[in-house]
């Protein structure tokens, strides 16, 4: 350690070193750790941009737009989060599954907590848009035994890629959500329709910096699950439409290898009349594995 720094003076040279060793009395060691690791960090980034004073207070501004952005239904930070890759970096490390069981995914801002609880093979569409789909799966232990009773909530945009929380008044309420329950065999199933690829809200601070980057805010078509059962780590997850167009440019890096579903178009008479459509439609299929709580 240099003089200056063994003083407690700042200099170019010392200066992570310097205000790490201020923090030193915190009581709460986890806050002087995640602190010292951030400034270290931090000061590391300005030593190699070298940002001009310009540079720095478009910085600031730009967070303290993200900052302004924000209410009691849109956080920019967390979108911010999502597109630096942040997010899914977080729910990779809180998530590590064991081998076999199904992975998840980032929770995004569209789940609302009161869904209404439906029956096996509802339509949780309820205004007749969009490519009736129908949803079929099963929920397993890692040996492959059926899970009886697991909690299965389900979201997805319709099929202009909106949520309903998006068009209020356009959108019945609780349009395309739904909570349902795995029978004794582990199996649920229900109507939707087929999702569309959507943007990420990009009319703030987050959305003109994925312009200045040359990225789009797309997500590709998915369908969102959380998934929960007794004894078992709840799974918050999606499927997605492998057939996408931005299936390998997702904006918040959600997609998975695993969780690629497929959307199977059925045409055959007897099949229509047994799923009880009235034409062609979707046919989506998908068993999830849960890790033991
Ligand atoms: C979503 O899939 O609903 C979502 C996830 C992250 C950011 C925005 C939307
Ligand atoms: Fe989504």
């Amino acid at each position: 350690m240099s003089d200056a720094a063994e003083q407690g003076y700042f200099t170019e040279e010392s200066s992570a070193e310097v205000v790490v060793s201020r923090n030193q009395k915190a009581e709460d060691a986890r806050l002087r750790q995640v602190m010292e690791v951030i400034t270290r960090h931090l000061h590391a980034a300005v030593k190699e941009i070298e940002p001009t004073q310009d540079e720095w207070m478009k910085a600031i501004l730009f967070l303290t737009d993200t900052g302004h952005m924000c209410n009691d239904w849109r956080q920019e930070f967390i979108l911010l989060s999502d597109v630096l890759g942040v997010s899914m970096l977080v729910d990779a490390i809180n998530n590590r599954k064991p081998s076999g069981a199904s992975e998840s995914t980032v929770l995004g801002p569209f789940h609302v907590d009161d869904a209404p609880e439906r029956a096996l093979g509802d339509d949780i569409c309820l205004d007749q848009k969009g490519e009736p789909m129908l949803v079929r799966g099963r929920i397993l232990d890692i040996e492959g035994n059926p899970i009886a009773g697991a909690k299965i909530d389900v979201w997805q945009a319709n099929d202009e890629g909106f949520y309903d929380v998006q068009q209020k008044g356009l959108q019945p309420d609780f349009n395309l959500r739904g909570v349902f329950r795995s029978n004794e065999a582990g199996e649920y199933w229900f109507k939707g329709v087929k999702p569309k690829y959507y943007p990420i809200p990009d009319d703030g601070p987050v959305g003109k910096l994925l312009a200045s980057l040359g990225r789009h805010p797309y997500r590709p078509a998915h369908l969102h699950y959380i998934i929960e059962a007794d004894g078992f780590e709840t799974l918050v997850t999606h499927i997605f439409d492998p057939d996408d167009p931005y299936i390998h440019s997702d904006a918040v890096f959600g997609v998975k290898e695993s969780l690629m579903a497929t959307f199977q178009p059925i045409d055959d008479a007897a099949r229509i009349k047994d799923a009880g459509f009235d034409g062609p439609f979707y046919e989506v299929e998908h068993d999830f594995v849960l890790a033991k709580g």
